[in-house]
């Protein structure tokens, strides 16, 4: 939880006045919106979008003004964690179950920066089952052709019942093992009919804020926007 607070209250560093933010989602991301809530009530002046209705409850709750993509061309800074993460900032999200709008959110920023603590740092990304969310017309399917990518996909379930995104879909949470290529296997996944989106995050990250158990935090700078 501490070491979570400090990659997230360190990200927070970069926030300016003015800037468009965007909310990531999950228990790193948390510490990063409250502590955007503490310095929105101090006076600081950002417009936000959230990865989750959750996140959005959360920022109203402190205060943080909310924007749509109506009103913008682009997120100038995004904050938000990641399940697992490599070396050179290439992640598997979604354990939240927020990827969709994770990706759509990050994609649209000029820096996205990613918060973890160090249990998240892997050499290779894999072991975390990669969360692909699906539409559920077919997704018995669909889940068929996610296995033939040499998987064995699992059907999110909340209470007895498919989890259901905030967009109306389901996930399948697809255990590879060692991902070898994640761009291959991204496209791969991506060109099934019925997938809306998956979690591999590649080359998207312009930081990676690690946290450690022993109080240091490390601020990985992979580009500059
Ligand atoms: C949600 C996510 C989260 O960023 C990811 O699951 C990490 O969560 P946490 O910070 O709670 O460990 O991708 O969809």
């Amino acid at each position: 939880m501490k070491v979570k607070r400090l990659a997230a209250e360190k990200a927070v560093e970069y926030v300016q006045d003015g800037m468009i933010i965007g909310l990531g989602t999950g228990s790193t991301a948390y510490w990063a919106i409250q502590k955007l809530g503490e310095k929105v009530q101090k006076g600081l002046n950002i417009q936000a979008i959230a990865t989750s209705v959750l996140s959005e409850k959360l920022a109203q709750q402190l205060g943080i003004s909310l924007i749509s993509f109506d009103q913008i061309d682009q997120i100038d800074l995004t904050i938000d964690g990641a399940d697992e993460i490599t070396s050179d900032g290439n992640a598997i999200k979604g354990g939240g179950g927020a990827l969709l709008r994770e990706k759509i959110v990050a994609f649209a920023s000029k820096r996205f920066i990613i918060i973890v603590d160090e249990s998240k740092k892997v050499d290779k990304l894999g072991t975390f089952p990669l969360p692909v969310e699906i539409v559920p017309f077919g997704f018995e399917i669909t889940m068929k052709h996610l296995s033939k990518l040499g998987c064995k996909p699992v059907l999110r379930i909340n209470q007895r019942e498919p989890s259901i995104t905030d967009n109306g879909n389901f996930i399948a949470d697809c255990r590879f093992g060692n991902i070898e290529s994640p761009e291959k296997l991204h496209d791969e996944i991506n060109r099934i009919p019925g997938v809306v989106e998956n979690g591999l995050f590649i080359q998207m990250a312009s930081n990676v804020i690690v946290g450690y158990k022993d109080g240091e935090v490390k601020d990985f700078r992979l580009f500059d926007s």
